[in-house]
């Protein structure tokens, strides 16, 4: 069966509720297994067929937790090339960290980034929430489609 994470970090909750929604949306698919985490270790990263990342951005920049993992899976040269990589976030007023990791999934560790970065300023409202539940639909069904 195939495997999502859905890995996010959150302060506020805004986040949160993303990660929910895309969670859900992803898990509403049969024959997909979809797991939501706030911490896993750089080695189980692997034996997921997508990531979908849920990150704030605090001062610029992505969570210090997400910078510690992608080092330690690359100093642990753990292989995600292939793997369908997702990044989505609540952000007030720049919004950096999305784009941030998405190119560190897209080229230091070889990921498809199946959609542009999904973010909401502050908390999400219905609609977002609802594009939220879209995508992980859509991740779900490309990786019924992969063989
Ligand atoms: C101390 C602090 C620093 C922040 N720095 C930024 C920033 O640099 N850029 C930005 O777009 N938003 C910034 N924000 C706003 C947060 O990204 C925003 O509140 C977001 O909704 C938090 O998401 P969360 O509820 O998932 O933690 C900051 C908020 C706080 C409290």
């Amino acid at each position: 069966m195939k495997k999502i994470l859905v890995l996010y970090y959150s302060r506020t909750g805004n986040t949160e509720k993303m990660a929910n929604a895309v969670a859900e949306g992803a898990k509403s698919i049969s024959d997909v297994e979809v797991e939501l985490k706030y911490h896993v270790d750089a080695e189980s990263l692997d034996s997921y067929d997508a990531v979908l990342v849920g990150s704030p951005t605090y001062h610029h920049n992505m969570p210090v937790d997400f910078k510690n993992l992608f080092e330690e899976a690359a100093v642990k040269k753990i292989s995600l090339k292939g793997k369908i990589g997702v990044v989505f976030g609540s952000y007030g007023w720049s919004g950096e960290a999305p784009k941030l990791i998405a190119e560190i999934m897209k080229y230091k560790f070889e990921m498809e980034m199946a959609e542009a970065p999904l973010t909401a300023k502050y908390t999400p409202d219905q609609n977002m929430l609802k594009a939220c539940q879209a995508l992980g639909i859509k991740v779900s069904e490309s990786l019924m489609n992969r063989t």
